[in-house]
């Protein structure tokens, strides 16, 4: 990761252009896993960890793309924008063909240069960052004015149909319309949303990172999309209104879909136990209750582990070894599952103490050094303006 400043140097050395800079953030979620694609709500946040991508029009026909912390390049012309055999061009190519295929007018080339401080793999959607920059970074040097929910759909439409990874709107819309010291409410339902205050100063958001991403991440992550559409086709044949999760409730699920298939059941009961579980922990932030909003983490937990069956054991024995612990309020997987981070809500200043605590029982256990980070609510995708130091600094 470099700073923004030196971005802009680097880029002016390599492309001999002056750079547009944008940024746009990683995020976390506090509660609403696995909910998004069925038309539930999620209660994520933007972190202060970035991706920072500068930009400049080239004069050809050419698309050069530099990702400065991998040292690797890649090219191609604007009108043959296709899948790459390496991963990292597909998020920036997977958005210009979503622009393309949306009639907005990319047809010059252009250069670009990214680095950034999210960890990749830990669940902190550093694809989901890379996507929104660049679909932010292209709206303002091509002049689209594309509004910020289309930049963040648009960013899920690259990584559903380009990347093959079959999402749902959180972490884009976590990245876009972050904002610093609340928590986004969003209904999946019809992208309404809401901001949630979140009064970080008693409370420290503490990321465990397990250091492991089994391969079955992505397989996965489709299967359990198909087995919560299964359910829902189970219940729409004697309710045909319920045409997603949301509508759905346990007593449909026991009556049409446990009979059919145990599995399908226990993946639908939990999605739909865990949209109530979103609404009650809101009720809790208003009455600034954190012990029982911690509750409902641990209850998420269980949950995702047992019916949902997305946890592995590096993350149950993360959440294990903080239960009981009087500091720590909850704790829990998140994100998509198979490995990344576990989220905790722990007393501020016993924050480090913690982390450094838990790190050490675990390595004893698994051999494994982990790396924890305590993650400070952000703002949303933005240009940076490097006369103000705020941003770019790490
Ligand atoms: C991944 C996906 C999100 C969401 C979570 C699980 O992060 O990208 O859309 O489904 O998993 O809540």
């Amino acid at each position: 990761m470099i700073k923004a400043a030196n971005l802009k140097k680097l880029f002016i050395e390599k492309f001999s252009q002056n750079p547009l800079i944008v940024r746009s953030p990683g995020r976390v979620n506090l509660i609403g896993e696995h909910t998004d694609y069925n038309e539930g709500l999620v209660l994520p946040a933007a972190i202060n960890k970035n991706v920072y991508l500068a930009i400049a029009k080239n004069n050809t026909d050419k698309v050069r793309l530099y990702a400065i912390d991998l040292s690797d390049s890649f090219e191609t012309t604007v009108d043959a924008i296709k899948k790459t055999d390496k991963l990292w061009p597909d998020y920036i190519l997977g958005v210009i063909e979503q622009l393309q295929l949306n009639n907005y007018a990319i047809n010059e080339g252009f250069d670009i240069a990214f680095s950034g401080d999210i960890p990749q793999g830990a669940g902190l959607s550093s694809s989901a960052a890379l996507e929104c920059a660049t679909a932010f970074a292209l709206s303002t040097l091509f002049e689209l004015h594309i509004n910020k929910l289309d930049i963040a759909l648009l960013s899920q439409a690259a990584e559903n149909q380009f990347v093959g990874v079959n999402c749902g709107l959180m972490d884009q819309f976590a990245s876009v319309f972050g904002k610093e010291q609340h928590l986004v409410k969003l209904d999946c339902a019809d992208y309404s949303y809401e901001y949630i205050p979140f009064k970080t100063s008693d409370i420290k958001i503490l990321l465990l990172d397990t250091q492991v991403k089994h391969s079955l991440a992505s397989s996965a992550y489709n299967e359990r999309r198909e087995q919560c559409e299964e359910g829902v086709r189970l219940i729409s044949r004697h309710h045909p209104s319920v045409t997603s999760l949301r509508h759905a409730t346990e007593e449909m699920l026991l009556k049409y879909v446990k009979p059919v298939d145990e599995i399908v059941y226990r993946r639908c009961s939990y999605v739909v136990a865990e949209i109530a579980r979103l609404q009650l922990a809101c009720e809790d932030l208003k009455k600034d209750d954190f012990k029982a909003f911690g509750q409902r983490m641990f209850e998420t937990h269980e949950g995702l582990e047992k019916q949902y069956e997305v946890s592995c054991k590096e993350l149950d024995l993360l959440v294990q070894l903080v239960k009981g612990n009087q500091y720590v309020l909850g704790a829990r997987m998140m994100g998509g599952g198979f490995g990344g981070c576990t989220i905790n809500l722990v007393k501020a200043d016993k924050a480090e103490e913690v982390a450094q605590q838990v790190a050490a029982a675990y390595k004893e256990q698994t051999g494994i050094e982990i790396p924890y980070y305590i993650a400070e609510i952000n703002s949303g995708t933005s240009i940076v303006d490097l006369t103000q130091a705020s941003y770019g600094q790490v």
